[in-house]
């Protein structure tokens, strides 16, 4: 058997050559001592099967909580942490380190609008407040300004429930959390995912090449 007391996982060298606290360590939580999904308790411990040291699974393992919970809840850091081994403090600390894991309740729907340098050229600031107007008032809706998100091609563009969305209009940012409200497809025009890449050879029918 492994040292992390699973069969199926690796030998942590993390633990073994001290480099992190075992489980006797204080301020680990013992698995009989949170009521871990076991749905969430397998996801974590195969994301920890992919890594040598065990922390590295720690941002995915946030990533999970979040998904189940709707943010890194204190007992749903608790949970991954009892399954990792860890102190919650230690996870709590990469959570509070990005933005895409939020340490506090957020809205269902979640934008960020991109207001680096492409998209702040071409109107990222004036997109943000046209989005953020539309949804004032609505807490299921969380809207904030973000770094590159690395679609600068399609500036000024936004991440709507992680799809990307661009060159977007202010006047679309009303459209975008209408569409949302009604659970229809949002701003299907604007939708990365259907654009072609780069490379791509449009086929006959205007969609993207095989
Ligand atoms: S600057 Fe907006 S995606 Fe890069």
């Amino acid at each position: 058997m492994s040292e992390n007391g699973n069969p199926n996982l690796p030998v942590d060298r993390a633990l073994t050559e001290g480099r992190v606290p075992d489980r006797t360590s204080a301020g680990v939580p013992e698995l009989h001592e949170v009521d871990c999904p076991a749905e969430l308790r397998e996801r974590i411990e195969q994301l920890m099967s992919r890594y040598p040291d065990r922390r590295s699974a720690s941002i995915p393992a946030l990533w999970a909580v979040q998904e189940r919970y709707g943010w890194c809840t204190p007992e749903g850091i608790r949970q991954a942490a009892a399954v990792m081994r860890v102190t919650p403090g230690y996870l709590e600390s990469v959570a509070s380190f990005y933005d895409l894991l939020h340490t506090e309740a957020v809205g269902s729907h979640r934008i960020e609008v991109c207001t680096n340098i492409s998209c702040w050229m071409r109107g990222g600031d004036e997109l943000l407040d046209a989005f953020r107007a539309a949804a004032e008032g609505d807490e299921d809706f969380y809207v904030t300004g973000f770094e590159c998100l690395g679609a600068c091609d399609i500036a000024p563009m936004a991440s709507i429930d992680q799809r990307y969305y661009g060159p977007l209009e202010a006047a679309e940012a009303g459209i975008a959390i209408a569409q949302l409200k009604a659970d229809a497809e949002v701003l299907p025009a604007k939708d990365q995912a259907r654009r072609p890449l780069a490379g791509d050879t449009p086929n006959p029918g205007g969609g993207a090449g095989a």
